[in-house]
């Protein structure tokens, strides 16, 4: 009898499903009439199971051979786990990838398993796979890897992160993958932080563009494909600066700073978020009620899917201890607002789910609420149309078809920090035809340019990097000559013997530089929590002894996050930042070095001078207040917005259309921007304001607006940019938005002109 209702209801479906075909495709965008009648009309026909399987969602590992972390290799899926798993539990997602990257082929055959056995439940529909491809596809063999979020932000280009999105989705969709936990949208205000590399930067502002720019380019560029926004909100802001530990944010600030990215994002069509796993003022987000249906579905209007992080449902219980039981946490996240659990490991969350509806402790409209969001996304998604199926081995893109925004995004992304002259010679460009010495811990390895989630979830597995891509020595050794490179292999942990071996071979060598690969080996979440933001001893060590060789002494670092170096930095003659620029990156930066091309980023981020004195651009006033009574108490090594080029550009004639405004103006900004220097440039205007007075202590700058400007050697050109009034509020003490009037100066570079705004239109 029951068999027979769910081959009945599983007619329906496919019956509802080929009406509505032809409407499908785009895969994004605002849901429509036709959509909802599909979606109401398959959500009357699911039992109690069937919407608790939509719910739950579990990796990869859970349904292989093996044991979730110790998976059989080469890997299949089990059968009877899958069976369980998928036709009787009706699971409706599944995430992860087994614990390393495999090949196309692999996929397809993980996809067309899981979603054969879909077909087989009752109601038939198709599981929506879900995977961390956040530079690329990340999970997939010799994918083609970008650099990490940190270094998109570094371009203050946000086409070029919507084209990585983009190449991103068609990559990762070719394999029947539909959902991408990306693009973080936490803020870097922390570097201790282990997911700062997974951000674009400190700035609210910076961060929205970069976000919306890739959510579109995930979801609007030719594929089904959904983005997730992450983490929400206030993850990196932690009081110890490490993972998934306590924040203390009021409401008026997460307003001011954490929710904008989020609220752009929104507004730009995401189709789902992931919660942060940590916790903000005492309470775990994923208990809040207030953060995840009051502020984010009732204030942001998000309609979306809104999907726990992993195993934070349990956590609950075994870590924030604010609940007995697992029944107990389960009922309060989805009293909270939770679609769906990442569990992901077995079925206890769905057992517990049906039991606190049975019981009357969850009501079934309660669950209602979230299949129809998890059941619009498929539908927007086409699922219900390919049954969730990949598109054909034949049809999986060349991967030299993103090859070169890959390489460019890492071109724009190199960040020069520092370029003295020595002895009254360049130091950068390398110029001559003298040898180079080439040496440090990520100086020849793959893995430090890709960071974390790269093949592997900690990215730290040489298995698994890309074929034939090269490190930074192995492209210095492409571009500037073999015969001109010496090259010391160093790992991490390398000694005072090692050190002194690279100094006797800099003594025989006599190279015009030395060029040191430093900074971090890859990890991410917990794994990369540090006790010091301070840069490893060995590393300072080794600066210290290759200056006092007296050669042209070059810092590249290939690193996630800022480690304070000032002890050393007066010994570096040059200092470029490469953030984790991907498999493409070591081309950039040997490109930098020799001066293909002239470096264009610039730093999304402040860059402390000491380990336990930062402070964000966007500080206030009494921050910058130093012991001896001055303002110089902002002295940060570098500067958010930093970078240098082989050229040099001076602003001049910083202008507003008009000396006052109205509530309801746009203030029209000009400035003249000239290249003095003798290359091709590509310069960032960044247009800063300044609230003088306030009734909330204003922050001495925030950032307006932004734009890259190229001009040729000599070349001027006016650059312009329009701010509404509007967008110069705050956040008030009723934590209200509200713009007050007064003084405002607005700032481009050195340049500042002071405004007025005034309550009423002028
Ligand atoms: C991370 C998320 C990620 C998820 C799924 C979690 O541990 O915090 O960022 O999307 O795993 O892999």
């Amino acid at each position: 009898m029951t068999s027979q209702l769910y081959s009945g209801l599983a007619i329906l479906t496919a019956g509802v499903a080929a009406i509505f075909m032809t409407g499908c495709g785009s895969g994004s965008g605002p849901s429509n009439s036709s959509d909802e009648a599909f979606v109401d009309s398959i959500l009357s026909t699911l039992s109690l199971a069937d919407k608790v399987g939509e719910m739950t969602q579990l990796t990869l590992g859970a349904i292989g051979t093996g044991e979730a972390y110790n998976l059989s290799e080469p890997q299949h899926l089990d059968s009877a786990k899958v069976r369980k798993v998928l036709v009787d539990y009706r699971v409706g997602s599944i995430l992860n990838c087994g614990n390393h990257e495999h090949s196309p082929e692999k996929w397809h055959e993980f996809i067309e398993v899981i979603q054969e056995a879909a077909s087989q439940k009752s109601s038939g529909i198709p599981v929506l796979y879900g995977v961390d491809a956040i530079h690329g596809p990340t999970y997939t063999e010799n994918g083609v890897l970008g650099p990490q979020q940190i270094g998109l932000g570094a371009t203050w280009n946000p086409a070029v992160a919507k084209t990585a999105a983009k190449n991103t989705a068609e990559q990762v969709h070719a394999l029947g993958i539909h959902w991408n936990f990306s693009p973080v949208l936490d803020l870097a205000r922390d570097p201790r932080w282990p997911r700062f590399w997974e951000t674009f930067g400190e700035d609210p502002y910076l961060v929205s563009e970069m976000g919306t720019a890739m959510v579109e380019g995930y979801q609007y560029s030719g594929v089904p494909f959904a983005a997730t926004l992450k983490h929400f909100f206030g993850y990196g802001f932690a009081l110890s600066g490490k993972d998934r530990t306590p924040a203390w944010i009021p409401e008026r600030q997460m307003r001011e700073y954490f929710l904008p990215p989020f609220a752009k994002a929104v507004e730009a069509g995401a189709m789902s978020i992931m919660v942060n796993s940590g916790e903000i003022n005492g309470v775990p987000v994923h208990s809040s009620k207030f953060l995840l249906t009051e502020i984010l579905r009732g204030d942001l209007g998000f309609d979306g899917v809104l999907v726990t992080d992993w195993e934070d449902i349990k956590y609950l219980f075994t870590r924030h201890m604010v609940a007995e039981n697992y029944k107990q946490a389960t009922k309060m996240a989805i009293d909270a607002g939770i679609d769906m659990a990442m569990v992901p490991l077995d079925l206890d969350f769905s057992n517990i789910l049906m039991e606190l509806v049975n019981e009357g402790e969850i009501s079934e409209s309660r669950l209602d609420q979230s299949v129809r969001r998890i059941l619009m996304m498929k539908k927007k998604l086409g699922l219900f149309e390919s049954n969730g199926l990949p598109p054909s081995l034949d049809a999986y893109p060349a991967k030299e078809k993103f090859e070169s925004a890959a390489a460019r995004a890492a071109l724009e992304s190199i960040t020069l920090l520092k370029n003295e002259p020595k002895d009254g010679a360049t130091v950068l460009p390398i110029m001559g035809n003298k040898k180079i010495f080439v040496t440090g811990p990520t100086s020849n390895s793959l893995n430090a340019l890709n960071g974390g989630w790269t093949g592997t979830w900690q990215g730290t597995d040489t298995a698994y990097n890309t074929v034939g891509r090269p490190t930074m020595v192995e492209s210095m050794v492409m571009r500037l000559g073999a015969e001109r490179i010496e090259h010391m292999d160093l790992g991490m942990d390398f000694s005072d013997q090692e050190i002194q071996r690279v100094v006797r071979s800099i003594q025989r060598q006599r190279p015009s530089h030395v060029v040191l690969g430093l900074g971090e080996m890859p990890y991410t979440e917990m794994v990369g929590n540090i006790e010091d933001l301070e840069l490893f001893e060995n590393q300072k060590n080794l600066v210290k002894a290759v200056h006092a060789t007296g050669v042209k002494v070059v810092a590249v670092f290939i690193e996630g996050r800022p480690r304070t170096f000032d002890e050393i930095e007066p010994m570096l003659d040059a200092v470029v930042m490469a953030y984790l620029p991907g498999d493409y990156g070591a081309d950039a930066i040997a490109q930098v070095l020799d001066g293909s091309y002239n470096p264009s980023g610039r730093l999304p981020f402040t860059w402390p001078r000491h380990a336990s004195a930062h402070l964000t651009y966007d500080h206030k006033y009494t921050e910058q207040i130093h012991v001896n009574f001055t303002l110089e108490g902002f002295n940060p090594q570098y500067e958010f917005g930093a970078g240098l080029s082989y050229s040099s550009t001076a602003f001049s004639g910083l202008k507003t259309d008009r000396a006052a405004y109205g509530m309801n103006d746009t203030i029209i900004v000009s400035v003249t921007i000239a290249n003095t220097g003798e290359r091709l440039t590509n310069e960032l205007v960044a247009v800063f304001s300044q609230d003088k007075v306030a009734s909330i202590t204003p922050s001495v700058d925030r950032l307006r607006h932004f734009q890259r400007v190229i001009l040729d050697a000599g070349e001027e050109t006016v650059a312009s940019a329009r701010i509404s009034v509007a967008e110069l509020g705050f956040i008030n003490r009723e934590n209200k938005y509200v713009v007050e009037p007064g003084t405002f100066g607005i700032r481009v570079g050195n340049e500042i002109v002071d405004i007025e705004v005034f309550q009423k239109n002028k």
